[in-house]
């Protein structure tokens, strides 16, 4: 991996708490989501199947593996929806859930420093590499 670089998104009062919110960063567009203890969760905005905009699609919990008869719900909070064809994704850890556990999106950690969010371990311009060698 090469140089990396943080880049700030904001105030996170700019961010409303549980909903997501789509930032450009580094080259991608990322969606970002605060939650009420904020903590932050970025996931990139395209989904590894189609294409989509991921983001676009629902966020929130999802029916879980249950016994026949049965129906659960849970990961509240955790899940992105995909609008084209629903394939449900891992805010966290961008993994594909249930069937679709060989799919991936990539995700960004976010870091708040006095008050503003920042994705970090973004890969760095090519001009900021070049300033490194
Ligand atoms: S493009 Fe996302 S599930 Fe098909």
């Amino acid at each position: 991996m090469g140089p990396t670089t943080d880049i700030p998104i904001g105030n996170i009062d700019a961010f409303p708490i549980g909903k997501m919110h789509i930032v450009q960063a580094g080259g991608f567009e990322i969606g970002v989501v605060r939650h009420d203890d904020d903590s932050f969760h970025a996931i990139r905005n395209r989904c590894p199947h189609k294409g989509a905009p991921l983001c676009q699609g629902s966020f929130g919990g999802t029916m879980l593996p249950s016994a026949p008869s049965e129906l659960h719900y849970g990961l509240e909070q955790t899940v992105v929806r995909c609008p084209w064809h629903g394939y449900e994704f891992d805010l966290a850890t961008g993994q594909g859930l249930f069937s679709n556990q060989t799919m991936r999106v990539r995700t960004f950690p976010v870091s708040v420093r006095d008050g503003i969010a920042w994705l970090t371990g973004l890969p760095a311009p090519a001009r900021q590499r070049d300033d490194a060698a």
